[in-house]
């Protein structure tokens, strides 16, 4: 693998331990994958932010690495954690747990990071070009930047987008390369996916149907960035999705040369989104998976408006998001209902089942997964207005 001289002392230690140790695991990965080289990149989303996720081994590692004095070296973000550092308290999350959170977002602030933990950063103004090479961790946001915004990027782990970030390259293969964005299946959309769940539903069903092929749709007329994001997004849970397009809408659309053939029809999503549905009475409604926009926190509060809800209602979002929610007076809406705004966290990274829920509502395919294997949950799923119940 061809390095160049900066980087060579990186490697070598000259540049100090932390960017060593960040150069050593990226030459590694690019060893197992073939890279020719590493290539700069414009951002890094670092995941594994959530003591949830990662635990004390995970704290340890980070904390290894501020001992070391690292620091990043391009714009880098997080992904979600496991609570509001703002709210948690008012969320009910173990005092125990929120401490160690705190030790986990301090350790990644030393570095250098900018303290925004979102899994949509593309809602707060962090947009790559088409073309332009990154290094992003989150699946949702891989499928979102690789498809709906036509930047490069692998699907990063936690410590190789450390490394990036640390180092500010990454190895040059897989998506970042233009012979491997080729759409190896077409599918042709025979069925009219409106709502959130409709596109959620749709996601996790062709996830599992694809299992890690580039997918590109044809006959989806109406498929708004929002909607698309929660599509990529299931896709990406069930399927490892990390690229996706659509005729006449993602800026870019290329087929290799005989690609397999596929329809999706109205009776399958119709019966997937039943299929999904395996709770009864949610004590937990969640939205906002992936991160809601300023536009879907609007529609929330439009439909509370004046009413009084009888499950928790959490709608995850960015902090910067919900600061404007707040401003345009959404936030207030919400929580005169009953619910919550809560942002930098979400309902599958935070300690739900230590918190005593037992069954969570979602329009989301990704959250629907999560939410049964990782979180034990029973989970409802619907459109809003079938999740939310109201007094
Ligand atoms: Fe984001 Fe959490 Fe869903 S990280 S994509 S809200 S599972």
């Amino acid at each position: 693998m061809q390095l160049t001289s900066e980087q060579q002392k990186m490697f070598d230690g000259e540049m100090g331990e932390a960017p060593a140790q960040a150069m050593q695991i990226l030459v590694a990965l690019g060893k197992i994958y073939n890279a020719e080289n590493l290539i700069p990149v414009s951002s890094v989303q670092v995941s594994g932010v959530s003591y949830e996720t990662i635990g004390d081994a995970g704290l340890e590692y980070l904390q290894d690495y501020v001992k070391k004095s690292a620091k990043v070296n391009t714009l880098t973000f997080l992904n979600p954690a496991g609570m509001d550092r703002d709210q948690y308290e008012k969320m009910q999350v173990p005092k125990e747990f929120a401490q160690k959170q705190i030790q986990i977002l301090d350790a990644f602030q030393s570095m250098g990071i900018t303290m925004s933990c979102t899994c949509a950063p593309y809602h707060i103004g962090i947009r790559p070009k088409v073309g332009e090479h990154i290094a992003w961790a989150e699946s949702s946001a891989v499928a979102f930047a690789n498809s709906v915004l036509g930047a490069r990027t692998n699907r990063e782990g936690g410590p190789s987008a450390l490394a990036a970030a640390i180092t500010g390259v990454t190895p040059n293969y897989g998506l970042h390369l233009k012979e491997n964005r080729l759409a190896n299946i077409l599918i042709d959309v025979q069925a009219t996916p409106k709502t959130t769940a409709d596109f959620g539903a749709m996601g996790s069903y062709l996830g599992k149907k694809l299992k890690s092929k580039i997918p590109a749709f044809t006959n989806l007329t109406f498929a708004p960035e929002i909607k698309l994001k929660t599509l990529g997004a299931s896709m990406a849970a069930t399927g490892s999705t990390a690229l996706f397009y659509i005729k006449n809408i993602t800026p870019e659309f290329k087929l290799s040369d005989s690609p397999e053939k596929i329809t999706f029809t109205q009776e399958e999503l119709d019966s997937h989104k039943k299929d999904l549905n395996i709770g009864e009475k949610a004590d937990l409604v969640t939205i906002g998976c992936p991160h809601a926009s300023l536009e879907e926190i609007e529609e929330v509060a439009n439909y509370l408006k004046g009413k009084k809800i009888s499950n928790k209602l959490w709608v995850c979002t960015a902090k910067k998001t919900k600061l404007l929610a707040d401003e345009q007076g959404y936030t207030q809406i919400i929580e005169q209902a009953g619910g919550n705004v809560v942002s930098d966290t979400c309902m599958v990274v935070s300690p739900l089942n230590q918190m005593g829920y037992k069954c969570t509502a979602c329009n989301s395919g990704k959250a629907a997964k999560y939410l049964s294997s990782l979180q034990k949950q029973k989970v409802v799923f619907g459109d809003i207005e079938d999740i939310i119940l109201l007094k």
